[in-house]
């Protein structure tokens, strides 16, 4: 079956002015990205993953390119049409939880679903049943703050997902957690990128990067290079693969 992308850039760039001098956040990006893939993104501090993962999910406006996404052109969508065209298509999770602290963690999360057109029945049982898949069904009725940070990251996890989005993106979801809640995190991911949910993840960690099964390498704005792990490839070959190529690319 031929694969379908659901993520294309053409010459993507972003620059920020600062006083005197230019700085170059994302320079002539081409990158395309396949319904059902798992995709990380690596690269030094400052070399701009931060920066592509925002224009991707249009939490940004490039300054010069283009950004398909499901084929929608969203470079051309104005504020509140890229406002509406996220809630429906983009689940976003920050490195910080970002949830809202007077609320629950189901209330969290029904909220966004809430916000769509979708029935109120329906955005109940999908969140009932996220919970559940995210092992945090047994604290629904807890504050973000009477819960740990993997469970609260855990709980973003299934708010970003409530609306069925075409794509998951992820800026250093573990990058406050300890490996234990980092594990679990990131088998959350894995679980739902089985199920089908395409992926698009910035970590800086190894480890980490081995749950997606295609590595980007960005340096000074640009992708520098791809590496694409094999399907039969196990955890600890996959490591040894990865930190070999990093090596090469001076990682
Ligand atoms: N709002 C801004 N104004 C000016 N420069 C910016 C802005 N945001 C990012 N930059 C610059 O763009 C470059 C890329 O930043 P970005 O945050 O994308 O890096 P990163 O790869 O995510 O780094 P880290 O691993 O530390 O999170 C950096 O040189 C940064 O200083
Ligand atoms: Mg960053």
């Amino acid at each position: 079956m031929a694969a379908i992308p659901i993520l294309k850039t053409k010459a993507l760039g972003k620059s920020f002015n600062g006083g005197l001098e230019t700085n170059t956040g994302i320079n002539d990006v081409h990158i395309e990205i396949n319904e059902g893939e798992f995709t990380i993104i690596m690269g030094n501090s400052g070399s701009g993953k931060s920066t592509l993962l925002y224009l991707l999910s249009g939490l940004d406006q490039p300054s010069t390119g283009e950004i398909f996404l499901n084929n929608t052109p969203i470079h051309k969508l104005d504020e509140k049409a890229i406002t509406l065209f996220r809630r429906n298509h983009i689940g976003f999770v920050f490195q910080e939880h970002n949830l809202i602290s007077e609320l629950t963690l189901r209330e969290n999360i029904l909220i966004v679903g809430y916000l769509t057109k979708q029935d109120r029945k329906v955005v109940q049982t999908r969140t009932a049943l996220l919970m559940e898949e995210l092992e945090i069904e047994t604290m629904a009725d807890r504050l973000p703050s009477q819960v740990s940070g993997g469970e609260r990251q855990r709980c973003a996890i299934a708010r970003a997902l409530i609306n069925t989005p075409k794509i998951l993106m992820a800026d250093e979801p573990t990058g406050s957690l300890n490996s234990a809640s980092s594990k679990k995190v990131l088998s959350c991911f894995k679980k739902v990128h089985k199920e089908g949910q395409t992926i698009l993840m910035v970590t800086h960690n190894p480890q980490s990067a081995c749950y997606g099964n295609r590595v980007l390498f960005i340096q000074d704005g640009k992708v520098i290079d791809r590496l694409v792990f094999e399907s039969q490839q196990g955890a600890e070959q996959r490591h040894e693969v990865l930190l070999q190529w990093l090596r090469s690319l001076g990682w």
